[in-house]
């Protein structure tokens, strides 16, 4: 695991071949990291209402329907690539740049269930799947990496300093990704699962939405800090605030009585099961 590097990074140019919210989150990552990219971003996506979405010091951000060109003008130069579309739109746009690639140019990914096998059948180049999180968008992301057997230490090293300028990069087996993509990808939604839910129940206890909304984020926003800070797992800290017999220990009772503990094991299970499916479903369409 990586944590985010410290300036100056120095990057190759980037072309990002679909930018909305997630490869968009990259690419403001990116420049928000004070990184150096050599020859620069350019952004593709399909309409001009997305590319002046994008519009960020250091980006050129360019429009299919006004410049049929531009994915081409893209990739010339490009050393890493960054495939931002959807999952459906991976493999035919992977067909669609083969020729335009830059001989070595590493082709990184950010589709869900889009296998590395998929896309070295379509280029013959080094090519990583990888994972991101929605907190990227806040330089505050976990990114899943899994690299293909082409890619060498030189394009690890890439792909790290990439997706450390948006938080925190792990590094592991392909097989594992989708097992990542339920903790850390799926995750943001259980916790705020969780927030709407203590919001409601405070509601319940009377306090307008504006109070709930404070308490409870900044519960989570505190609670997180001080698990930060701390060298000890969040079940030393639980205990530390549930005194023997206190009110904390009877809430944390109910929640114990109501399967807490295993409904997140069993959550986690069907959004792996889910996951697969539809991966399945990809490589069958
Ligand atoms: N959002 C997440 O939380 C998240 C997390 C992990 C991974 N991902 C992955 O990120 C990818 C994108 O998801 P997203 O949520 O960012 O979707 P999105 O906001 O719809 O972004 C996709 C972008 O691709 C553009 N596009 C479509 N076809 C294109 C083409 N041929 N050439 C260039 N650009 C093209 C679209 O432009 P137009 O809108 O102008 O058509 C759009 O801006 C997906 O593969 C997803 O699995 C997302």
């Amino acid at each position: 695991m990586t944590s985010p590097a410290e300036p100056p990074v120095v990057l190759p140019r980037i072309a990002v071949l679909g930018a909305g919210s997630m490869g968009g989150a990259i690419v403001a990552g990116v420049v928000e990291s004070g990184a150096t990219v050599e020859g620069g971003i350019t952004a593709v996506n399909r309409t001009r209402a997305k590319a002046d979405a994008l519009a960020l010091p250091g980006v050129e951000s360019l429009a299919l329907e006004e410049d049929p060109g531009a994915t081409s003008r893209a990739l010339a130069g490009a050393r890493l690539v960054l495939v931002g579309v959807k999952p459906a739109g991976v493999p035919a746009l992977l067909d669609e740049i083969r020729e335009a690639l830059e001989p070595g140019a590493l082709v990184v990914s950010i589709a869900a269930g889009v296998t590395i096998a998929t896309m070295e059948a379509r280029v013959p180049n080094p090519v990583v799947r990888t994972m991101p999180n929605t907190p990227s968008t806040v330089r505050r992301g976990v990114t899943g990496v899994a690299a293909g057997d082409r890619v060498d230490a030189a394009g690890r090293a890439l792909v790290h300093a990439l997706f450390e300028t948006v938080g925190t990069v792990v590094e592991l087996p392909e097989d594992r990704i989708d097992a990542l993509g339920t903790v850390a990808g799926s995750g943001p939604a259980y916790v705020f699962l969780l927030m709407e839910e203590m919001t409601a129940a405070a509601r319940a206890m009377g306090f307008d939405a504006a109070d709930a909304r404070t308490l409870v984020e900044e519960t989570f926003a505190g609670a997180s800090a001080l698990l930060a800070a701390s060298d000890v797992d969040p079940a030393e800290l639980r205990r530390r605030v549930t005194s023997p017999k206190g009110s904390t220990e009877r809430a944390i009772a109910v929640y114990q009585a109501a399967g807490l503990a295993g409904m997140f094991e069993e959550g986690m299970r069907a959004a792996l099961a889910r996951s697969r499916e539809m991966a399945a479903e990809a490589a069958g369409a």
